[in-house]
């Protein structure tokens, strides 16, 4: 394992002798959607059936043939069968009878409101599907998604879903470079995007990033633009190019509201996210129909206990894959009332997220650690003065959470009265692996507990043997498992499949304690995880080198109070360069341009040289030691170990 992984480690002994346990009440596990820890042994017994009972309760045109198809390292759920995810999560409700249920509370950054009804984001979905038809989009084609968290953004994926059409969800805070990449890795013939969005109080131009992007994008045949509304429209002026630009608004005013649902086959491509990997290069993660609806309907209903009265709100941006499948699919496949926010959580004060909470009377909330840690370092006031008495669970994902964080969570939002499920799972495999039954587990505060009935968790050393303490895998295929890396099958398999036979590599360290409850340690690769996000060091590392002034650099992860990681590059200049504030500005800027803001560096060391073994690779362990600021490891391999003594010393300075 990498140094990172023994210095969590260490943590994580401290970590381990946690004593706290929190038993679900008797109140809630009467209430339950899962109560019985039988249900554990039932999917044991028979996890094909396990999961394919879960499959019947969507609806399907017409069933599979076979629950499970394994040719490692490639599956097939429920193969044969057909269905539609827009179906499943909009006409099935409509047709039951719950037409007028809410489907979305959304609320924009300056306060303005919209709510949709199931009925109402039905049709709004099928104009704006046969609006995608009308500009040619057909099943199998890639269309591009760039938006802010306004309700078009689920009508646009939605939208995709309804004519077999697979979408590939770009944040918003992706800088045009990324954008293109990606539309062009993609192939994507379509562009949905906006004229801005808000945060904190500022446009962010999406039209004008993707006329940016456009200009190398030569894929994109149309664009459709959504006008934001209000006083950013008014503000922020576009020019849309005729012919391949269209307005939104212009596109539905004239479509029909009934759009059949395209019979799609359980393992038709539905969505590629695109996700760092330690290659400069972002890797297209392909998900399918069948087996991914199943198992994020299963596991929203049963991890966050969802009862038809509950209001659900998940803060992730649609752009992640939380988004996908926490804010959009499982909670609309199982009928939720679903809250959307599309702003800063600290404006216009630090108590809009609770205020949200009050006004919509939200019952599961579902955020990240880095959050939690910002909300504690704001202070009890905000939220105490909102009304959170109609919380009752909430949840965690994208980090190991400290226990600090954890017990604030659970006495100051949840008033000691909600369960906590912190859940571990990833991009790659599409819903919740690991997690708590809120009804059934026992839990403590670090650990994700156990693997959701079904799922095949274990630690393997790296001859794969198990072993308590190691690499996490996963031992057998799951629905929502990743069929494949966009376009390159041997990133796929060389990525997770490579380490041991048949076996699926999770990047993760992890240990397993006396109760057989997983702590997970962080990435063992070169991905970093910054305030819940996950950043290739490679990628940024290409970054800094694309800068004229660059010569060579080394990004590694250090500490950091409330983002859990941050970046710190180790650059060295070209001659004639000369490292200064400015320049340290520069590059900082330079990498936004080029990734996003998420992925500039908090810290930039220049140095004459980085320290090298003698066949020349960078040693990044001893960068890490530097940027945390602890005694250099073993530094007998390197070509030039006085490197190291020069960079000690220059970085104590700085
Ligand atoms: C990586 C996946 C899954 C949605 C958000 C991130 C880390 C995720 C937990 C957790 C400890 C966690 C892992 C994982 N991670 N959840 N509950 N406890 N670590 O998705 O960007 O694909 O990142 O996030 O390191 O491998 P992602």
């Amino acid at each position: 394992m990498s140094s990172d992984s023994a210095n969590a480690e260490g943590s994580l002994d401290a970590l381990l002798s946690e004593e706290r346990r929190f038993a679900p009440s008797a109140a809630f596990r009467a209430r339950a959607v899962l109560s019985d820890a039988g249900v554990y042994a039932l999917a044991t017994a028979d996890r094909e059936a396990y999961w394919a009972g879960w499959a019947s309760e969507l609806h399907w045109f017409s069933r599979w043939r076979e629950v499970l198809k394994w040719k490692p390292p490639f599956a097939q759920w429920f193969a044969g069968g057909k269905l539609n995810v827009s179906y499943n999560c909009l006409d099935r409700h409509v047709q039951e009878g719950h037409a007028n249920r809410v489907a979305l509370f959304w609320e924009g950054e300056p306060g303005d409101t919209r709510t949709y009804t199931y009925g109402e984001l039905l049709a709004e979905v099928c104009r704006f599907a046969n609006g995608l038809k009308g500009l040619g989009v057909k099943k199998g084609d890639r269309v591009t998604i760039y938006l802010p968290m306004i309700p078009e953004v689920v009508v646009a994926m939605l939208a995709c879903t309804r004519i077999g059409a697979i979408h590939s969800v770009v944040f918003g805070g992706f800088s045009p470079e990324s954008l293109s990449d990606r539309n062009n890795d993609a192939a994507a013939k379509v562009l949905v995007t906006a004229d801005g969005g808000w945060r904190r109080g500022t446009v962010v131009p999406l039209k004008a990033n993707a006329d940016e992007a456009l200009a190398k994008s030569p894929t994109i045949e149309h664009v459709v633009v959504v006008s934001r509304g209000g006083s950013l429209s008014e503000q922020v002026g576009v020019s849309l190019r005729p012919g391949r630009d269209h307005w939104y608004h212009d596109l539905i005013a004239t479509a029909s509201d009934v759009c059949p649902a395209e019979s799609m086959d359980a393992e038709d491509t539905l969505f590629i996210l695109y996700t760092s990997g330690t290659t400069g290069k972002p890797k297209g993660v392909m998900h399918t129909t069948g087996g991914y609806l199943t198992q994020v309907y299963a596991t929203t209903k049963s991890v966050f206990d969802l009862h038809d009265d509950d209001v659900y709100w998940c803060t992730a941006d649609v752009g992640w894959i939380t988004g996908h499948s926490y804010v959009v699919y499982g909670p609309l496949s199982n009928r939720a009332q679903v809250v959307i926010y599309e702003g800063g959580p600290d404006w216009p004060d630090r108590g809009r997220l609770w205020q949200i909470c009050e006004r919509y009377g939200v019952t599961v909330f579902y955020t990240a650690p880095t959050a939690i840690r910002s909300f504690m370092r704001w202070g009890e006031e905000w939220p105490e003065k909102s009304d959170l008495s109609k919380l009752r669970l909430l949840g965690t994902v994208g980090e190991p959470i400290n226990p600090e964080a954890w017990i604030w969570y659970h006495e100051t939002i949840g008033a000691r009265r909600c369960p906590i499920v912190d859940t571990w799972w990833q991009t790659e495999t599409g819903g919740i692996m690991i997690t708590p039954l809120p009804g059934i587990t026992e839990t403590k505060p670090g650990t994700a507990t156990l693997p959701f009935p079904g799922i095949d968790i274990a630690i393997l050393n790296e001859k794969g043997e198990p072993t308590s303490a190691g690499y996490l895998a996963i031992t057998s295929p799951w629905p929502s498992m990743l069929r494949g890396v966009w376009g390159d099958e041997e990133r796929y398999r060389k990525t997770y499949w490579s380490q041991w036979k048949d076996v699926y590599f999770a990047g993760d360290g992890a240990k397993r304690d006396e109760d057989g409850y997983y702590w997970i340690l962080g990435r063992v690769d070169d991905v970093l995880n910054v305030a819940g996000h996950r950043i290739g060091t490679m990628e940024v590392e290409s970054a800094l080198v694309d800068h004229p002034a660059v010569a060579e650099s080394a990004v590694v992860g250090k500490k950091h109070d409330i983002k859990g990681e941050a970046l710190a590059a180790f650059v060295t200049l070209k001659e004639k360069h000369a490292g200064s504030d400015a320049l340290m500005k520069e590059l900082r800027e330079h990498v936004g341009k080029k990734i996003g803001a998420i992925a500039k560096p908090d810290l930039i060391v220049f140095t004459a040289d980085l320290p090298k073994t003698r066949s020349g690779k960078i040693m990044r362990r001893l960068l890490r030691d530097i940027a945390e600021g602890r005694a250099v490891g073993d530094t007998t391999t390197l070509a030039d170990p006085a490197v190291v003594r020069k960079l000690q010393t220059q970085y104590q300075e700085d």
